[in-house]
């Protein structure tokens, strides 16, 4: 795999029942029907000291806090899909 992108997901117990454990497979569901899969390395993280700002998300070393299901399709569609054009 030649991951030109990442997205870091905080698998922390307080992020991951806030949301995070929905979130990781609505990643891997886009990037599989974007055909974006082999560009992005998902990689989870244990808790990152900001459980406040859970659920915390990040993508190419922009962090996104309080991301839930309806800001996580905008945020890949702008990053992935207008952002960076991949
Ligand atoms: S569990 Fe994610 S920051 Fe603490």
């Amino acid at each position: 795999m030649n991951a030109r992108h990442t997205i870091i997901i905080c698998m922390g117990s307080s992020c991951f029942a806030r949301g995070n454990r929905r979130l990781l497979p609505m990643i891997e569901e886009f990037l599989v029907e974007r055909g974006l899969k082999d560009l992005v390395e998902i990689t989870g993280s244990r808790c990152e000291g900001r459980c406040a700002d859970g659920p915390n998300l990040v993508i190419d070393g922009t962090r996104y806090p309080h991301v839930d299901e309806g800001m996580l399709l905008d945020l890949l569609e702008n990053h992935f899909v207008r952002e960076t054009g991949v």
